[in-house]
């Protein structure tokens, strides 16, 4: 049985819960329960970063200790996870003394070994970070997170012989081309080590500091934060020879934001190497969320916490949005405007009409009872269940939730297709006919059932109310995720109200219809010499140097074409290939960065917002569009 170890950062006390936060976890969260569902020996871990001046002083302005603070706020995050349904294993605490022992006893071990001596450093620090900055990352003078100017700080410190490692740790990275991705951060992280890598100070004096971990050999100083916090991901599975780090150490996974990709990629392995341990698995590094186009930061109000979304639309849908809206490793965007198109067009309308409609089907049509029939042949679903559940498998494998469950939507709406074409109910009003029903519906359970199960990592509540009302009991397996296997006779209740519409404000829906002020009408005849073709994508990449195009070869059934366009910040390639489209077929070429483009995509855009026109049921390639 494959073991699977999944981490996602400890965050820190110092701030509520956020939708970025919130993030890491839930895609962490889906992660792990992919692989359960796959039947692999998982184990999850969360938990909160506490030591540190930032705590520290924070704890000071609310006028309480440093560990009341602490409590209180991890008290929160853990809380919040548990709203959310996160179906983490273990929350550590930095505080906790399971913790410190570890700490103290790696400390100690690397003392013993030669790998630490004390040493005296002088620095730009900023109390911000509660770190030194480089000559080189300074900004103005300034701190460039905080913006706020660094203090020099000179002192006694312990240091960590990091230096000495430089050169194994480009020759692990070079073998082993899976350990940090995406390739941008492992390309990053190589870039960086180009520069010589300097030794680790891995202490505070106490005098400054006293909230943190004392150094076992020096109780005068405790331990640097990120090397207190990093351990974190070895002390919570116990003793470093207990029978649990044993079974799971060796299959560890971190998931991180891009923000603490270098103590992660760099401190991390150095650490592990010097301690014995093994080097983590994967690094697997997740962009960043901005809030309507800008920066979440407390100072402009923009913050979002979950519970905003979750108490009035649900948790899954939370989490739909979040895990199919980021393109993994990339930034993205959160609005409340895309947050209700997709819950209509991917919830209400998609998945949960679809729900709603096959099971009111089987219980007004057959008795609520799954017919003795087999699953029609030739429908074509079986096939795109297939098809949905090996691309949702090679995704998953990349953390690439979006593109998981875009395969997943193209059943849905296969399945949704289906009901229209065959409309089961007229087929009932037809005694001659009647024959033709059962395997319909059959077909239809089986959809059901099975988008039960392969739903269950990404929406875990909607999935269980969909496997209850399809008669399914117990945890559902991705070994069940095999097509004909629904018995006959199992019972089925209706399901409905999954992803209630969210009614948009008047003024939204009637947003102008008529040409803009100034948009001059057009004449039909003028708008009759564009020539608009179905194009299918057969292959796509990033145009070099450029952040906005993508180059796409389209079949237009009876020729390919290159076109450029301009939606790279919008669409992976890899999420187009195989998308039918609509394009410009008959305008002048035109280079755009060097690249002849024939044509051009069409696609609509609001605000922040872009989508690809595609069609709404299967064309050929080349077909004319009026
Ligand atoms: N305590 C450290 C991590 C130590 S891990 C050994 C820390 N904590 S944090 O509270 O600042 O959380 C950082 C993490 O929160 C990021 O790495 C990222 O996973 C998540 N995010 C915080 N803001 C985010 C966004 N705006 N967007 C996406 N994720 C973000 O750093």
């Amino acid at each position: 049985m494959p073991t699977f170890y999944l981490t996602t950062p400890i965050y820190y006390v110092n701030a509520r819960p956020h939708l970025g936060h919130a993030y890491t976890t839930i895609a962490a969260d889906t992660t792990v329960r992919y692989r359960r569902l796959a039947g692999d020996d998982t184990r999850f871990l969360t938990g909160t970063d506490e030591h540190g001046d930032n705590i520290a002083r924070a704890a000071a302005a609310a006028g309480v200790s440093p560990q009341a603070y602490a409590d209180e706020i991890s008290a929160t995050f853990r809380e919040m996870w548990r709203s959310l349904g996160i179906s983490n294993d273990d929350f550590i605490r930095t505080s906790e003394p399971r913790h410190k022992k570890i700490v103290q006893e790696i400390l100690q071990k690397l003392w013993d070994a030669g790998e630490i001596y004390l040493g005296t450093y002088g620095g730009h620090y900023c109390f911000g970070c509660e770190r030194f900055y480089t000559e080189k990352e300074i900004v103005d003078g300034k701190c460039p997170d905080h913006l706020r100017p660094l203090e020099w700080i000179e002192e006694q410190n312990y240091f960590f012989k990091m230096s000495k490692y430089q050169d194994w740790l480009i020759g692990y990275i070079r073998d082993h081309p899976d350990l940090i991705k995406p390739e941008r951060y492992r390309n990053e992280i190589l870039g960086f080590l180009r520069d010589p890598l300097q030794d680790l100070s891995i202490s505070r004096p106490r005098a400054r500091l006293e909230w943190g971990i004392p150094l076992p050999f020096d109780d005068k100083y405790v331990t640097y934060v990120w090397f207190d916090a990093l351990i974190n991901y070895v002390s919570a599975l116990g003793d470093l020879d207990s029978e649990r780090t044993r079974r799971y150490w060796p299959h560890v996974r971190h998931m991180i934001g891009k923000d603490i990709v270098k103590p992660h990629a760099i401190y991390w392995p150095c650490m592990l190497k010097a301690a014995g341990l093994d080097v983590f698995r994967e690094l697997r590094v997740t962009g960043y969320w901005t809030i309507e186009g800008q920066k979440m930061s407390k100072s402009l109000g923009n913050v979002v916490e979950p519970p905003t979304y979750t108490t009035k639309y649900g948790n899954d849908a939370f989490r739909y949005f979040l895990l199919r809206e980021m393109v993994f490793g990339l930034d993205a965007d959160f609005s409340d405007s895309a947050f209700r198109t997709r819950f209509n067009a991917d919830l209400a309308n998609d998945l949960g009409n679809l729900v709603s409609r096959a099971t009111t089907l089987i219980v007004n049509l057959a008795g609520g009872k799954v017919p003795d029939a087999a699953a029609v042949g030739g429908s074509g679903l079986k096939e795109a269940f297939e098809r949905a559940v090996a691309e949702m498998d090679r995704a998953m494998a990349d953390y690439a939730f979006h593109r998981a469950l875009a395969a997943i939507w193209e059943f849905v709406g296969a399945a949704n297709r289906y009901v229209d074409t065959t409309q089961p109910w007229a087929l009932a009003k037809q005694p001659e006919r009647r024959a033709e029903l059962e395997p319909v519906l059959y077909t239809l359970a089986e959809s059901v059932r099975l988008l039960g199960v392969i739903l269950s990592p990404f929406l875990p509540e909607a999935a269980a109310r969909i496997r209850e009302g399809m008669g399914q009991h117990g945890e559902p397996r991705l070994a069940d995720a095999t097509w004909g296997r629904l018995a006959a006779g199992t019972p089925v209740a209706k399901i409905g109200g999954l992803f209630p519409r969210i009614e948009e404000k008047k003024a939204a829906v009637t947003a102008p219809v008529t040409p803009a002020a100034g948009s001059a009408a057009v004449a039909i005849a003028d708008f009759r010499k564009t020539e608009l073709r179905v194009a299918e994508v057969v292959a796509a990449e990033a145009v070099a140097k450029s952040k906005k195009l993508l180059k796409l070869t389209v079949s237009l059934g009876d020729e390919q074409r290159t076109i450029v366009a301009g939606i790279a910040e919008h669409y992976a390639p890899a999420d187009l290939v195989g998308k039918k489209v609509v394009v410009v077929a008959n305008l002048e070429p035109a280079k755009l960065m060097g690249v002849e483009s024939k044509g051009m995509l069409l696609a609509g855009s609001a605000g922040t917002s872009l989508a690809v026109l595609t069609v709404d049921r299967d064309l050929p390639a080349g077909a004319k569009v009026s």
